[in-house]
């Protein structure tokens, strides 16, 4: 069957960039993140493309349910935590380590946990809040939960776990602060040294702070987490690979004359006489409908750009100088030589967002 688009992922990236974070951390364990349908790229083919990490991170119970379905008997987290006590009882049949990042869900727990027969006991990441105020517990609570959470019998072991609000911009104080309100919070358990996870992408490649467990996400999928000004820190400085292509088909060709207009609300009127291609992908497949004109593409090996308002499943082109270009070729939004975090920086949505945004009517492909 021919595509009009398509996102190409490169599981052995993947692989790769999964022994790149190690190499940051040769010491911690590492919990692949791969929420959000591992941020668009397929859940069940990411975790298997990535089952040399050591736990897999997840959203919730539904995202676990479908990897425990599918035969992936790896450790799987789930990083939002538990929501009813439904989700207790699924997490202890399937065997699952989970967040708990309110002081409610002990309770929840003990009801829940304590009227089961376990197959197995279970690994808690205990969240704290040390700045970020987003989920969490508060560092004050932090020896009365543990204690409470370590001498139950369905309890292996308590991981102390936080995240860093700004590690995206590493020169950011906050990111001292929340490691040393976190050293503090270990520190007051008394006769206790716990396994910790501090770490996502932006910390383990800018900050030296690990953890135990380190938590990548986004530097697997290929992308750098810091700005795309920041030269310095774009991914290829990091050794990491490509992973998803995201390609159109051009499916019309038109020459124009100065003055035309090109797509909705005039947003780009020809300055001189021109080529513009459209391009079968729009807001509908994911591709952001803000984008103003001049975001780049490729035809070809050639760079070109953007014109006029993105529609729902098309877009315009300059093809001015694209002289070889023809109906039914291939157009890269993003790629090996058209990194998406550029394409971020052009659009002004975050990398997370375009690729975890790619509508499900976008077929994956893999390789
Ligand atoms: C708690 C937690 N850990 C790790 C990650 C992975 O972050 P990144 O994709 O920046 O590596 C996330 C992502 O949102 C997160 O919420």
């Amino acid at each position: 069957m021919s595509h009009r688009v398509v996102a190409t992922i490169d599981r052995r990236a993947l692989a790769h960039n999964l022994e790149i974070a190690r190499q940051y951390a040769p010491l911690s364990k590492v919990l692949a993140v791969i929420k959000a349908d591992a941020y668009g790229h397929g859940l069940l083919a990411c975790a298997e493309a990535l089952r040399a990490a050591d736990v897999l991170g997840v959203t919730d119970v539904e995202e676990a349910e479908r990897l425990r379905r599918h035969g992936i008997h790896q450790d799987i987290l789930v990083m939002q935590g538990i929501l009813d006590k439904s989700d207790v009882r699924r997490i202890a049949e399937l065997g699952l380590q989970v967040v708990i990042h309110r002081t409610e869900d002990l309770a929840l727990l003990e009801a829940e946990l304590g009227r089961m027969r376990l197959p197995h006991r279970l690994t808690f990441w205990l969240k704290l809040d040390t700045g970020m105020g987003r989920l969490g517990i508060q560092p004050a609570e932090v020896e009365r939960v543990h204690l409470a959470l370590r001498r139950q019998k369905w309890t292996e072991e308590v991981i102390l776990m936080t995240h860093l609000a700004n590690a995206g911009t590493p020169e950011s104080a906050l990111n001292s602060t929340q490691v040393l309100n976190f050293a503090r919070s270990c520190q007051a358990l008394a006769d206790f040294t716990p396994q910790t996870s501090i770490a996502a992408s932006a910390a383990l490649l800018a900050l030296d702070v690990h953890g135990d467990y380190i938590r990548p996400g986004l530097m697997l999928y290929g992308s750098s987490p810091f700005a795309w000004q920041d030269a310095e820190r774009r991914r290829d400085q990091f050794g990491l690979h490509n992973v998803m292509t995201l390609q159109a088909r051009l499916i019309s060709i038109h020459q124009h004359q100065s003055g035309d207009n090109i797509g909705y609300n005039s947003q780009f009127i020809c300055p001189q006489p021109m080529c513009v291609g459209i391009v079968s992908i729009g807001y509908a497949d994911g591709y952001p409908g803000h984008t103003p004109n001049g975001c780049p593409v490729l035809v070809g090996d050639q760079r070109t750009h953007t014109v006029g308002r993105v529609s729902m499943d098309m877009l315009a082109i300059d093809l001015t100088n694209c002289d070889e270009a023809k109906v039914g070729d291939w157009v890269t939004l993003w790629g090996e030589r058209l990194p998406i975090d550029e394409i971020a920086a052009h659009t002004g949505v975050i990398s997370y967002q375009l690729s975890s945004g790619l509508s499900q009517r976008v077929p994956r492909i893999y390789r």
